[in-house]
């Protein structure tokens, strides 16, 4: 193997690590040390753990070691979270005990102007092949091997997103977020400064990971622009990629170099070279996970063709101007489809795109339509939209609904719209539950929909003319 793959096959030792090292494992709950410590144990992972500390017999019911080279056992990880002029030695340790990846909590590296501390740490990490994330990080999770190495919150769920921060605060609170959002996550990784692993070699990892549907990214600038656009090219082929990119305005440019130091760089070029190699730039964080949660769940479109159906006009109409904006196509519907939708609403109702099956339609109506949508091979994909009534629970529709969505197998992309009280809520809940991204305005649905399309548009365009060439 070439050094240049041996290095890049350790990333997965902070994804996949069969043991882990605190060091810095604090004995004083409310230390960033000590949280690390307890949220890899709450959490449940999956390997062994060694707290490093050289004041401390045990912490959290673990026997502590004074330094990591007294860890009877190999160590594929090491969390380091001691003051900044102490990690040198101890990354000296490191490499000298064979650990294979690190995590650099501790600041006080280039981010306040220790050019010189940051550059010793890559350089003894080079000299061992450690690959780390960091300095001045929140840590890493990693769903499947049950890894929170965090000082974020400890019940993070599960999931498909790989959600990749440049900023540390930032993160912590998204994570949060998440859970009360029910969104789950593959992976979180902090990046801090970047002194070694950045936003290329995780996209390199991510794209081969069986447990990622989707990587979105927090980004403020990057170090190596040409590398980013190689592996993002690369990784779009295969899996989407969001990324917010803050520091859009001249004055947000300033405030990105005092926050991470990075060059927030022109707004334009950012732009060009996301479109270039497929990557989707969400300009906020609800947009960015309405899209990553609509990815997840969907499979690809077979055409353009999409439907709304719903049991309002006026949010058919909202949902319409949505599908204009963002570029969807409504369908024409043929004269037999028509005269399909027509037996699914009363005579009242509106059998065209949008197909309104008007305010009195419950339970039959929308599960009759559904299925001629989902049966029909020359609709592609399909919004639905239901505003609350007292003619219909909304929990029992959603139930209706998955019914049969996993009749049909999720065979076309759906995307739901509820609007009303606390039962709509639940009901968008159940919804998620089964696999059909739901939000609470039409716009929302539309635009994460066009997501999916602008991603299969630019794959579709891209592999077309790699085989040109
Ligand atoms: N090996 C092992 N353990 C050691 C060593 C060592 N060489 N040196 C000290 N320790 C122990 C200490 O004894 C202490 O344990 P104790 O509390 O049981 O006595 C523990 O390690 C921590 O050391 P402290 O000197 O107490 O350091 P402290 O915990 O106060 O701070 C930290 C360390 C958290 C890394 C701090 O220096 C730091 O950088 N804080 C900022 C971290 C941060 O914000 N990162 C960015 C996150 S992103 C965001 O913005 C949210």
């Amino acid at each position: 193997m070439s050094q240049e793959k041996h290095m890049e096959s350790r990333i997965k030792y902070l994804f996949f690590p069969k043991s882990v090292a605190v060091i810095g494992a604090s004995r004083s709950p409310g230390k960033i040390g000590h949280e690390i410590l307890r949220n890899i144990v709450e959490y449940g992972f999956k390997g062994r753990v060694y707290p490093v500390n050289p004041r401390a017999d045990k912490i959290l019911e673990l026997k502590c070691y004074k330094s990591i080279l007294e860890v009877p056992d190999e160590v594929d990880l090491a969390v380091i979270s001691i003051p900044a002029k102490f990690v040198p030695a101890v990354l000296e340790e490191c490499g000298k005990k064979g650990v294979k990846a690190a995590a650099i909590i501790s600041s006080g590296f280039k981010e306040v102007g220790n050019v010189e501390l940051e550059e010793r740490i890559v350089e003894i990490a080079r000299k061992y092949g450690i690959r780390f994330i960091g300095p001045n990080i929140f840590g890493v999770y990693s769903a499947p091997s049950k890894l929170n190495a965090t000082f974020g919150p400890t019940e993070v769920l599960a999931g498909k997103i790989a959600f990749i921060t440049q900023s540390g605060a930032l993160g912590i609170a998204l994570m949060g977020w998440t859970i009360f959002a029910g969104i789950g996550l593959s992976a979180v990784v902090s990046l801090g400064n970047k002194a070694d692993v950045d936003e290329a070699d995780l996209l390199k990892y991510f794209v081969n990971d069986e447990h990622t549907k989707v990587v979105l990214i927090y980004m403020e600038g990057l170090n190596n622009g040409r590398r980013f656009m190689e592996a993002a090219m690369h990784c779009s082929l295969k899996k989407p990629i969001i990324v917010i990119k803050a520091g859009r305005s001249e004055r947000g440019a300033r405030a990105v170099a005092s926050h991470t130091g990075s060059l927030a760089g022109s707004d334009v070029f950012y732009d060009v070279a996301f479109k270039q190699c497929g990557v989707l730039r969400a300009l906020n964080v609800e947009e960015a996970f309405d899209w990553a949660r609509a990815f997840t769940e969907l499979p690809e479109p077979k055409g353009d063709n999409v439907v709304i159906i719903t049991n309002g006009g006026g949010i058919g109409v909202m949902a319409t101007d949505a599908c204009s904006d963002y570029g969807l196509n409504l369908m024409e519907l043929p004269r037999d489809l028509i005269e399909e939708f027509k037996k699914c609403m009363p005579p009242f109702g509106s059998p065209k795109n949008p197909v309104d099956l008007t305010g009195q339609a419950a339970y039959d109506e929308y599960s009759r339509a559904l299925k001629v949508a989902f049966s029909d091979d020359r609709i592609h994909s399909i919004i639905l939209l239901f505003c609350q009534t007292a003619v219909v629970d909304p929990p029992k529709l959603s139930e209706v609904i998955s019914d049969i969505v996993r009749e049909y197998k999720h065979c076309k992309p759906i995307v739901a719209c509820y609007i009303g009280g606390e039962e709509c809520q639940k009901a968008m809940r159940i919804l998620e539950q089964n696999g059909i991204p739901a939000y609470p305005t039409p716009e929302r649905a539309v635009s994460s929909l066009a997501a999916i399309y602008r991603w299969a548009k630019w794959k579709k365009k891209m592999l077309k003319k790699l085989k040109g060439k």
